[in-house]
């Protein structure tokens, strides 16, 4: 069995890693992380995922440029003012992954599970099968396993010595970023992981106290 201190610590030491060595990525290691990634538990084991690695230097800038270019239209609307700094270090930082040797955009399916079928057969006349569907909505299980599987995979490139931020950010750009990427319709981009070799260490940030989060029913 794995030791419970190296588990803690391969844990408790990822971090978002924001800047990257010049240094390529070898394609193998991140197949190998994708691949671990892939035995995170999901919703039917339908395995609602896809992954697409983009080493292409020139893809790279203009998924950023698309980026940027709604962080700008949105830190320019009168609605943003009230954030004043935020806004501003946003506006600057939201394309930080310009910078990373490699990309791993993540691409959600459109799964459907036998319970969803059923609700949606059932109509919008009955109000419980509503109800129901506004739940499974909000818990949106196809994104859960997606994440799921994200989390495994920030923790394997942390392990291959690789860093790495979990961006959802990007999704402002989604339309942008399928038409570069050449996505067909029944795939939804999610996030995107820059990955490179870490250039920076950032300070750890905290966690609430556990004992803050967690209650019981006994
Ligand atoms: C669902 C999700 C979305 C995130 N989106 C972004 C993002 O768009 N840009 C960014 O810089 N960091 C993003 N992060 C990284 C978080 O800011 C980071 O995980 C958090 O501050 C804790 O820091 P740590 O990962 O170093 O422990 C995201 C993280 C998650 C889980």
């Amino acid at each position: 069995m794995i030791d419970l201190n190296e588990l803690s610590a391969l844990m408790i030491t990822r971090r978002s890693i924001r800047k990257f060595k010049d240094k390529p990525v070898p394609e193998d290691l991140l197949v190998q992380a994708l691949e671990l990634a892939t035995w995170a538990p999901n919703g039917g084991n339908f395995q609602p995922w896809r992954f697409l690695i983009i080493s292409n230097k020139e893809l790279i800038q203009k998924m950023a440029d698309a980026v940027k270019a709604k962080t700008e239209l949105m830190t320019s609307w009168p609605e943003a003012k009230q954030f004043g700094e935020v806004m501003e270090r946003w506006r600057k930082t939201s394309d930080f992954f310009r910078g990373a040797p490699s990309c791993i955009a993540v691409f959600m399916g459109k799964y459907s599970s036998p319970a969803d079928q059923v609700l949606r057969a059932r109509g919008e006349s009955d109000p419980i099968a509503r109800e129901i569907r506004g739940y499974r909505q909000l818990g949106n299980s196809t994104l859960q396993s997606v994440a799921a599987a994200i989390t495994y995979l920030c923790l394997m490139l942390h392990y291959f010595g690789l860093a790495t931020t979990w961006m959802a950010g990007p999704q402002q750009a989604k339309k942008e970023i399928e038409a570069l990427l050449n996505i067909p319709p029944e795939w939804d981009f999610v996030d995107l992981l820059p990955v490179g070799y870490p250039a920076e260490s950032p300070e750890v940030r905290p966690r609430k106290p556990i004992m803050e989060v967690i209650e019981f029913r006994r």
